[in-house]
């Protein structure tokens, strides 16, 4: 359905990468919901050829996590070529070079989003990671520096001409970092100029979106970011309707609360049981987003910090929807 240079993906739903979310557990949970390919979270060159222990955790896989993509960000030849190089024994199906990080220590340093304003760097970089990869090389881009300097066409048609086999681009500008809206018209403009896959990110947070998405731009695949936060079965929920048309009904709160604790136990076996309940709270913020009552225990759950209190607080959600539709339906 989507070949990004020799890799044949049966789904164009893709999970994006995402520092500090798109770990181990979070991709396998994503993909039983339908996510066809997810990368590793995005690691600096320089990490990776320093091959620190933290840097090998988060590369870490199973081999069902696949087809797999590694993220990689960086400005420097010599350590592009170094992490190049360490890369070579693991067995990623896709490599992406990131040029649309925002964040301020990366643009200061010249990587990520700030080699949009060098789009004569980007090339060069480019063309050495393609002729030094084994993998298919891609991309990972936004519409340009800020809304006076939308160059996503030059940069795109740069990096196609330095041989990547495929594009993604999050609908943005640097400045606009997540805020403000889409801008589905540039990222058409760009699909029109490339004879290689394009595919989009930006506020793809419902089916109805994703939808939207593919009609407006034409683009080849979709990237899911913060629209699956507490939310992955929104990979089924697309690939229902982009197929029938139909609105899947959303999950029940048990079967959240069973995702939940699945995700949580996930967790604590890939970082130890204080690292992986730490690191769950922030899902267990968004898995309950929206649930009424809900504050008290959020403020609980990020106090949390053994398996069993966390599991006690998930569970408890059950409780709350429970008590909620019991009052409810005593008032009628
Ligand atoms: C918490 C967070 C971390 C992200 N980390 C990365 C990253 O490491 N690499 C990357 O290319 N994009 C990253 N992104 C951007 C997303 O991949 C995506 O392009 C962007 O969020 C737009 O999609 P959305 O509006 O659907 O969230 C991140 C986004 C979020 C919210």
């Amino acid at each position: 359905m989507l070949k990004i240079g020799s890799l044949k993906l049966k789904s164009n739903l893709i999970l994006a990468p995402m520092a500090g979310v798109t770990d181990l557990p979070f991709r396998m949970l994503c993909r039983k919901f339908g996510a066809e390919l997810a990368f590793v979270e995005m690691i600096n060159c320089r990490s990776i050829s320093h091959k620190s222990r933290k840097t090998r955790h988060m590369l870490s896989t199973l081999p069902k996590d696949k087809p797999l993509g590694v993220q990689v960000l960086g400005c420097e030849e010599k350590f592009i070529l170094k992490a190049l190089d360490v890369l070579k024994v693991y067995k990623f199906d896709i490599l992406d070079f990131n040029a649309a990080c925002p964040a301020k220590k990366v643009v200061r340093r010249g990587e990520g989003a700030a080699l949009l304003k060098e789009p004569g760097k980007l090339h060069k970089l480019l063309k050495l990671i393609v002729k030094n990869s084994k993998i298919p090389v891609t991309v990972k881009m936004r519409l340009g520096w800020d809304k006076d300097t939308v160059n996503a066409r030059e940069v795109a048609l740069c990096a196609q001409d330095a041989g990547v086999s495929g594009l993604f681009i999050h609908g943005r500008t640097k400045t606009q970092e997540y805020g403000g809206s889409v801008d589905y018209e540039v990222i058409a403009d760009v699909k029109k100029a490339l004879n290689i896959p394009l595919i989009a990110s930006g506020d793809v947070f419902s089916a109805q979106l994703a939808g939207k998405m593919l009609n407006e731009t034409n683009c080849d695949g979709l990237v899911i970011a913060r629209g699956s936060f507490g939310n992955p079965w929104i990979f089924k929920e697309i690939k229902e309707f982009l197929k029938t048309g139909k609105l899947l009904p959303k999950p029940e709160r048990k079967k959240v609360v069973k995702v939940m604790l699945e995700h949580l136990g996930a967790s604590v076996d890939f970082y130890g049981e204080r690292n992986g309940v730490i690191l769950f709270r922030k899902f267990f913020g968004w898995y309950t987003k929206g649930i009424r009552n809900i504050r008290p225990l959020r403020e609980q759950s990020s106090r949390a910090k053994t398996r069993l209190e966390m599991e006690s607080m998930i569970s408890k959600t059950l409780y709350i929807t429970i008590c909620l539709l019991i009052s409810y339906k005593t008032i009628l």
